[in-house]
């Protein structure tokens, strides 16, 4: 039919009407965010200026900052004076006598890539294009930036006058009589001066432990990080709680002296030094961007050795009279520069939440997000482990939540923030089926937590077994990747792991990924793997729970109360005689893993399957022990960050053959911390524990 032009108007109104609506729409959804979020970062506001206290991370905070910020660029005529984004700076509390600073206190700008570092030099370079005595390269001085309070000290005749806080960078209040109690601020310098003098109260990371673990016994709320814990005690109007919290305090900055300032920035530190301040040990002056970056990537890996908590680096001019030349923006001078190490938690919100089956059928669900950047790289997905996790998590899909990334390991989702519950989130309800198979899923008792496919064939429950069992984790046979397994599969060359054995080079050859030469590779790798350790094949086979540590101790105990095992037959008949109290009996084995390895030699299709391994040639041989002296024994062992000598797997071995084992997670029990470059959690936990930790060296020293 031919459209008249009525028709072609109509249609062209109906297009401009829906447009107009979802406009309409989406300006009437980003409205309701927004109102959610001004009233959520509100509330955080108060928690943090007015009570000291905190729920959520600054980074968290940021990220909702961030937000609404965008939403509000984008809606432009949202904007409210009221907003939190129109705010700038802090405002003094009313309990405390207000102080006008002598000298501006300014705000640093933040830079989290080495791309915004080279853009704040080129500013700098172009705002000096016409000076004829602008230098070819600028020198810097940098100093760890430590994540505490702001203050500022001013001294009369070389005497302690007032400290205030930062406030709104023109008043603070005056905290004096808690700073007098702080015995790293001089309350007399080393010369009769007038100088107005800036720095950072902070506490250390163990002293802040003990403050929590005090609290916690008395029943008090805990602090959620250093900084608010000395916040806390320095505006109180009893200076004794400050004198109580064992504060600290480095000074950075110095103006309105007496006498005449050095004329570099790295000088000045010193001169405050001769004063009697205390100044940071870990300054340094670079002759370039370039090794100012490199000295802030080394404090990213090298910050949780301190005992203070650190969140940057502070990039400054090292010349005074360039600094001065550059000067400031409204808010912060140009010639310094916060270099911020990348925050490792950010809000999102939850789309939807799939589920994946796992190698022992454990139906694993997966929370997808609005993709956000957290440490450096863009997360979409996270595991949610189990529904309990999502029922102590309480999420919803459309919820806003805080995810947390920390160091390079894999992100989790830390809180929801039920604040910003939209009325229509959803909540996430168990699978009824597979995602792989669409077979009914069960849970293996009332108290487990996972639901497992039914189906014993599920495909993807078979390539994961398949994978694993050929991986590095298992037998290890180079050039059996995921994707050339699954091809195996697909074309029914492969359809139980014991076929693997009887791959022919002339059926590798009729597929396409196969030549000469890669065929006859495969088949002298998938010949070498016949011959194993029973220790290999136990740990290949993908028992539940049954990793390379429970398959050693499982053997050892093997071969203790049956002799030794020479084959696959003699292991069958030795699992006759095993029982779930002698497996009990092992120190390392538990409950839930003796009851999983009897149960899966109990299993016929177990056994059936191990009898064709042996049909098809496979051995076992004895284990190559070149007896260590055994100096770890009965010692527990947690590894953390990376190592730079011995790979992770190398150093667990290391322990082991040495009597020891590996624990994942650092309790009372562990007895040491081997901490690499970049740790996580487990090094702050092992110090809050009083764990000793080693570092690499002093680990390689013990072990050689
Ligand atoms: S210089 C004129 N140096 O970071 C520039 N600030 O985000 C004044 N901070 O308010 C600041 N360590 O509380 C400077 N080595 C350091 C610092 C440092 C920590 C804090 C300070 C400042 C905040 C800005």
């Amino acid at each position: 039919m031919a459209l008249s032009s009525g028709h072609l108007k109509r249609g062209t109104e109906l297009i401009c009407m829906a447009a107009t609506n979802s406009k309409s729409l989406e300006r009437e959804r980003a409205k309701k965010r927004i109102e959610q979020l001004r009233k959520e970062i509100e509330h955080h506001r108060y928690l943090y200026h007015v009570l000291d206290t905190q729920e959520i991370s600054d980074a968290a905070n940021d990220s909702l900052k961030n937000e609404l910020v965008q939403l509000e660029k984008q809606f432009s005529e949202l904007i409210t004076p009221d907003s939190p984004s129109q705010r700038i700076g802090g405002v003094a509390l009313q309990k405390f006598e207000k102080i006008r600073h002598e000298t501006r206190q300014w705000s640093l700008d933040d830079a989290f890539t080495r791309e915004d570092a080279l853009r704040w030099e080129e500013r700098n370079r172009n705002l000096l294009s016409d000076d004829a005595t602008k230098p070819a390269q600028f020198e810097y001085e940098i100093e760890p930036k430590i994540d505490g309070l702001h203050i500022a000290l001013t001294y009369r005749e070389g005497v302690l006058q007032s400290a205030a806080t930062r406030g709104d960078g023109f008043i603070g209040e005056n905290v004096t009589h808690s700073i007098r109690t702080i015995e790293a601020v001089p309350l007399r310098l080393d010369k009769q001066i007038d100088i107005f003098i800036e720095g950072e109260i902070f506490m250390h990371k163990d002293e802040f432990e003990k403050l929590n673990q005090r609290r916690a016994k008395s029943g008090e709320p805990l602090f959620a990080n250093p900084r608010n814990a000395s916040a806390g005690a320095i505006r109180q109007l009893d200076p004794s709680i400050a004198a109580q919290r064992k504060l600290d305090c480095v000074v950075y900055e110095c103006s309105n002296a007496s006498i005449p300032i050095p004329a570099k920035q790295s000088d000045k530190l010193q001169f405050l030094r001769e004063l009697g301040c205390k100044v940071n040990p870990y300054v340094s002056v670079q002759r370039s961007l370039e090794g100012v970056c490199n000295a802030w990537q080394e404090w990213g890996t090298r910050r949780s050795q301190e005992n203070y908590w650190i969140d940057g680096v502070v990039v400054k001019i090292n010349d005074i009279e360039l600094q001065r030349r550059v000067g400031y923006t409204g808010k912060s001078p140009r010639w310094a520069l916060a270099l911020k190490f990348a925050p490792e938690e950010a809000t999102t919100v939850l789309k939807d939440v799939t589920y994946q089956v796992g190698r022992t059928g454990k139906i694993t669900p997966v929370a997808v997000f609005e993709p956000v950047k957290v440490h450096g790289t863009i997360v979409q997905h996270a595991s949610l482990h189990n529904f309990d996790e999502i029922q102590r998590l309480d999420i919803r899909i459309g919820d806003t939540v805080i995810i947390h990334k920390a160091g390079d390991i894999i992100p989790q989702v830390k809180q929801v923030l039920k604040g910003l519950r939209p009325p229509h989130a959803q909540a996430i309800k168990p699978p009824k089926k597979c995602p792989s198979c669409g077979a009914p899923v069960h849970k293996e008792d009332s108290d487990y937590v996972d639901y497992v496919c039914s189906n014993p064939r599920c495909r993807t429950i078979f390539l994961e077994e398949l994978t694993y069992f050929v991986g590095k984790g298992g037998l290890d046979i180079k050039g059996l990747g995921t994707k050339i397994v699954e091809h195996f599969a697909d074309v029914g060359l492969v359809t139980k792991r014991s076929d693997i054995f009887g791959l022919q080079k002339a059926e590798l050859l009729e597929l396409e990924r196969f030549a000469e030469k890669s065929a006859d590779n495969l088949v002298a790798a998938i010949e070498r793997a016949r011959r194993v350790t029973l220790r290999a094949l136990i740990r290949s086979l993908g028992i539940p729970l049954v990793g390379d540590q429970t398959a050693s101790l499982f053997v050892g105990y093997l071969e203790r109360s049956q002799g030794a095992i020479r084959s696959i037959r003699e292991l069958l008949r030795a699992m006759d005689s095993i029982t779930l109290e002698g497996l009990l009996s092992v120190h390392g084995i538990g409950e839930r893993v003796a009851q999983s390895i009897v149960a899966f030699f109990a299993h016929a299709a177990n056994r059936k399957e191990l009898q064709e391994f042996e049909h098809r040639g496979v051995r076992i041989i004895r284990e190559q022990r070149h007896q260590k002296s055994q100096i770890f024994n009965n010692k527990t062992f947690v590894l953390t960050g990376s190592l730079e000598r011995l790979s992770r797997a190398k150093a667990q071995h290391a322990i082991t053959q040495r009597g020891g084992t590996v624990s994942s997670s650092v309790s009372a029990k562990t007895d040491y911390v081997v901490v690499g470059l970049g740790p996580g959690s487990k090094y702050d936990k092992a110090r809050a524990l009083g764990v000793k930790t080693l570092n690499e060296a002093q680990f390689l020293a013990m072990i050689n």
